[in-house]
């Protein structure tokens, strides 16, 4: 089901017929560098994943994880809002395949995420986590308007992370 569309991108919720987009992200090196490896080691994996993940979210909080695609369909990556017990409020996460990066998409899915999180969702306050080395995504959650908080650790056996937050009024 599409959710938003930009002047460039479709925001849609997951289904299980992403599962080999969803394989190929998630086993992207950045992407298991700066958010870690979901072990998602097969197409069924990505299946289980989506299932119990995005659209588990979509039922129980009325937002989750989104396909990001092209105008023509080409899913490129995925952007949206996370519920952690861990954190008082959703978080916001994206990732953008390789060859997509570094054109504004993951800015332009991120401004609308947040956009609808504030018009639709009427939430008041959404955070971020991201390691301190990944120099894109801190950049791009500036230049997003969110504001660092403090270092947390989310995991017990993980490395701390960045808390970043934005307050709508
Ligand atoms: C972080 C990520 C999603 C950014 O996606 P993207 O589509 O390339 O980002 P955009 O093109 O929208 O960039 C928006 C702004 O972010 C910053 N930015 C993005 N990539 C950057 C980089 N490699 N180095 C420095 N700044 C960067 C810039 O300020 C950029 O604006 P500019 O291009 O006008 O300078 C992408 O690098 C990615 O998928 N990384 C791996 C997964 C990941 O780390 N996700 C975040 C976990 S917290």
């Amino acid at each position: 089901m599409e959710i938003i569309r930009t002047s460039r991108l479709i925001l849609s919720e997951l289904t299980i017929n992403d599962a080999n987009f969803i394989f190929k992200l998630y086993n992207d090196r950045d992407f298991i560098r700066y958010i870690g490896d979901r072990g998602i080691a097969s197409v069924q994996d990505a299946e289980s994943f989506i299932l119990q993940g995005p659209i588990n979210s979509y039922n129980i909080n009325n937002y989750g994880l989104c396909l990001i695609s092209l105008l023509d369909k080409k899913p490129i990556g995925i952007c949206g809002l996370l519920k952690r017990d861990k954190l008082d409020s959703p978080d916001i996460g994206f990732s953008i395949l390789p060859n997509f990066r570094r054109q504004g998409y993951a800015l332009e899915a991120s401004r609308a995420i947040l956009n609808d999180a504030r018009e639709r969702l009427q939430l008041t306050k959404i955070l971020a986590i991201t390691s301190s080395e990944n120099i894109a995504s801190i950049e791009l959650l500036l230049k997003l308007g969110m504001v660092y908080k403090k270092m947390i650790t989310i995991e017990s056996d993980s490395k701390p992370v960045q808390l970043y937050s934005i307050q709508f009024n």
